[in-house]
Order: structure tokens, then C-alpha cells, then sequence
């Protein structure tokens, strides 16, 4: 059973990469490297201690992907290539729908002109907007997505559920991510931001490592138990083990499903902060911020239907979270090397 990983070079890709190799799946990565480093697929190998293939290529270059499908016989695919930062995708928003959309367009293509007609799709919770109360339910409203890159998640979303209708052989599995930290137990793979982090994990790994100063918490004044804002953080490995399962569905009957992949627990930004420096035993320096636009107070999921349709369940507790990402960012303080 061969897997085709789009964006397998990437923090949650490379994850995944580990526990479909455990599993027992072969896979081909493709990644054109626009945010990831070749290392991370050196270390995929040594901690799976299995072989695979590897293509650099853009999901967006046809004919590339239509050499890889003839060269490969692909079963189904997981697909996370995509352009993934709120800020930058308001300035360059049409970067993000050739990207993210285009891309997945022409990946479908792809996959439909070679017969190969079952796919894993990186969702997000952003898709919910914000007019929606937690928790939150797959079969609530989406849309009201407040940046390009939420409605590129919105908008692919549409394009898989008008594919599906067009064809009901397609098996389309749309996983709606809420917040991954943490990294694998070895600390060899994790996340490995370019620039200043925009997420609140690595900035606090960051922090820990002296290489930011100060950790902005982004509002104090929200209505949550200590003012600041409340998300559901899922352990990364946690988040690899659901896209095992729901390939595994995929693979098996065909339809289009949807699933939250969350704890259904929220924390505040400060109770990461404290379970973070419980975990590390580093002390973060932090000081009360400014809102940052487009924000939400709460967001966190109902993890129900996966437990139930998928047997998939997170195990790992917000202290594991921390502990793995602490391991990761202080034995590679750099990331990867080039
Ligand atoms: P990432 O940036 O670490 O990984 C994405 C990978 O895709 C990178 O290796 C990048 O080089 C590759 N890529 C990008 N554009 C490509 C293209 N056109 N052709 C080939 N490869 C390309 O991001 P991640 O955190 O691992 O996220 C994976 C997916 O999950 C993304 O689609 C992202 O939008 C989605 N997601 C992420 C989060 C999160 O907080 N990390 C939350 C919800 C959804
Ligand atoms: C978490 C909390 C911030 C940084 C984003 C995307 C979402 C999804 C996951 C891809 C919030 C606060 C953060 C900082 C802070 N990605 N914070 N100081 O915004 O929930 O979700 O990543 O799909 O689409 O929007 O995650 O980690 O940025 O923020 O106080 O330096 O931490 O205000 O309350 P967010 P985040």
C-alpha cells in the first residue's frame, strides 16, 4: 500500500511520515522545500529505520506530479502542501490562493486523470470563523474567515465536498486541525519556524532557548477564566496517529467525511506558559500585550465524532505537549541545519 505525502517535509507532515511508516504503509513524499529543510527526511529515516521515496516537486507543476503517479503506484494521498502563516497570507494573498488552492486543484487532477481517487486533507479550525461557540461541532456553519489563509482552507473544503458530489467513487477525508505543539519523543523532529514565530508555542521555545527576549501575551482583557485567550493544543504526534486512522477509513469505503482533530480541552495562553515552565523548568518572560487582530477569546473542539467514527483519540496531556517541544527546540536550537 503505497501513500503519496504531499508536504511531507514539513512539521506535521513529517510526523505523519513516522507513524505511517510504523504502520506499515510505504510512502512517497513530495515537497519543493519552500518551508521545510531536506534534514527533516534524513531523520524520518533513521527514526522509522525504513527507506522511502522522495520527490522535490510542486504540487503545482502537472506534469511533475503526473511523471510521479506513472512512476509510482499511489493508493491514496495525504495532503498538507500548502502555505500555512495568517500574517503573511494578508500580504501576499494571491500567493496563497495560487498555492494553496491551485495547488490542490492540480493535485486532484493529478490524482482523478491516474485513477487514484482518495484523499487526507490538512483542514483547520479556522474554517469555523468566528462566529461559531465552542465547542465546536463539525456540523456547524463555517465560512466568516477572517484572512486568506482561513479561506483557502474554506474554499478547498468546497472544492472537495463539489468533487465528491460530481463523482461518488471519491473517498475524501477533511481533518479540521486545532492547535499542534509538541514534537516527536527523540526531539530529532519538530517545528522549525523561518523568522520570528507567529505561533505561541515556538515563540515560548524560543524565549526558553534565549533567543527571543519577552513572550507578548496578546490581550488580557478576553472573557475566559484569566483573561487571556483559550485554545485546544494537540500534541503533534497525537494529530500523525488520527491521519493514520482516517487513511485507514479512506482507504476503505468511499464517501466524504469530516473530522475535528482536538483534546476538547481549552488552555489559556497563560496556562501553557505555566505548564510549559513546569515541564522545562525555565522561567518565560512574559508581559500583557495588545489584542492581536483577528483573534478569538475561545476556540477549542468536540473531538467526539473521530472517538466514535475513527476510533482515534488524543492521549497526550498539555505538560507532554510542552516537555516534547522544550526537548526538541533546546537540542536543536537552530532547527535543522541547512
Ligand atoms: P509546514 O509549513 O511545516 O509544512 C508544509 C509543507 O508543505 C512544507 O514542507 C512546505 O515546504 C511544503 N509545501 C508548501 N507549498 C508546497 C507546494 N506548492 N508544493 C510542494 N510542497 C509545498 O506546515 P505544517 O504545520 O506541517 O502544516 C501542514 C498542513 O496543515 C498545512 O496545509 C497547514 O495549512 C495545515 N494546518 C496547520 C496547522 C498548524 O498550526 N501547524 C493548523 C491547521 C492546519
Ligand atoms: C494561540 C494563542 C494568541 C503568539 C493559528 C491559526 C490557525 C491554525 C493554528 C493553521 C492565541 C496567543 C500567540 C504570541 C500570544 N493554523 N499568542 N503571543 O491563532 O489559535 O491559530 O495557528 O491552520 O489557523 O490562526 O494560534 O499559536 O498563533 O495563538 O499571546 O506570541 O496564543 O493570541 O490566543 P491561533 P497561535
Amino acid at each position: 500500500m503505497s501513500i503519496l505525502v504531499t508536504g511531507g517535509a514539513g512539521y506535521i507532515g513529517s510526523h505523519t511520515c513516522i507513524e505511517l511508516l510504523n504502520a506499515g504503509y510505504e510512502i512517497v513524499v513530495v515537497d519543493n522545500f519552500y518551508n521545510s529543510k531536506r534534514e527533516s527526511l534524513k531523520r524520518i529515516a533513521e527514526l522509522s529505520g525504513k527507506e522511502f521515496t522522495f520527490y522535490e516537486c510542486d504540487i503545482r507543476d502537472k506534469e511533475g506530479l503526473d511523471k510521479i503517479f506513472k512512476a509510482e503506484k499511489i493508493d491514496a494521498v495525504i495532503h498538507f502542501a500548502g502555505l500555512k502563516a495568517v500574517g503573511e497570507s494578508c500580504a501576499k494573498p494571491l500567493e496563497y490562493y495560487d498555492n494553496n488552492i491551485a495547488g490542490t486543484v492540480c493535485l486532484c487532477e493529478v490524482m482523478k486523470e491516474n485513477g487514484c481517487k482518495k484523499i487526507v486533507f490538512s483542514s483547520s479550525a479556522t474554517v469555523y470563523g468566528s462566529n461559531n461557540v465552542s465547542p465546536l461541532k463539525e456540523t456547524m456553519m463555517t465560512g466568516g474567515t477572517t484572512n486568506p489563509y482561513g479561506t483557502t482552507k474554506y474554499m478547498i473544503e468546497i472544492i472537495l465536498s463539489d468533487l465528491f458530489k460530481s463523482d461518488n467513487e471519491w473517498s475524501i477525508s477533511i481533518l479540521r486541525y486545532f492547535n499542534p505543539i509538541g514534537a516527536h519523543k527523540s526531539g530529532r523532529i519538530g517545528e522549525d519556524p523561518n523568522g520570528i514565530p507567529n505561533n505561541l508555542m515556538p515563540y515560548i521555545t524560543q524565549v526558553a532557548i534565549g533567543k527571543r527576549e519577552c513572550l507578548g501575551v496578546f490581550g488580557d482583557d478576553y472573557d475566559t477564566h484569566d483573561g487571556t485567550g483559550v485554545r485546544d493544543y494537540i500534541h503533534v504526534v497525537d494529530l500523525a496517529l488520527g491521519h493514520v486512522k482516517a487513511l485507514g477509513r479512506a482507504l476503505n469505503q468511499p464517501g466524504l467525511d469530516i473530522y475535528n482533530l482536538g483534546t476538547g480541552t481549552g488552555y489559556s495562553v497563560l496556562d501553557v506558559v505555566k505548564a510549559f515552565e513546569k515541564a522545562s523548568g525555565v522561567t518565560i518572560n512574559y508581559k500583557i500585550a495588545p489584542r492581536r487582530p483577528g483573534d478569538i477569546a475561545t476556540c477549542y473542539s468536540d473531538p467526539s465524532k473521530a472517538q466514535a467514527e475513527l476510533g482515534w483519540k488524543a492521549e497526550r496531556g498539555i505538560e507532554e505537549m510542552c516537555a516534547d517541544s522544550w526537548r526538541w527546540q533546546s537540542t536543536n536550537p537552530n532547527g535543522y541545519p541547512d
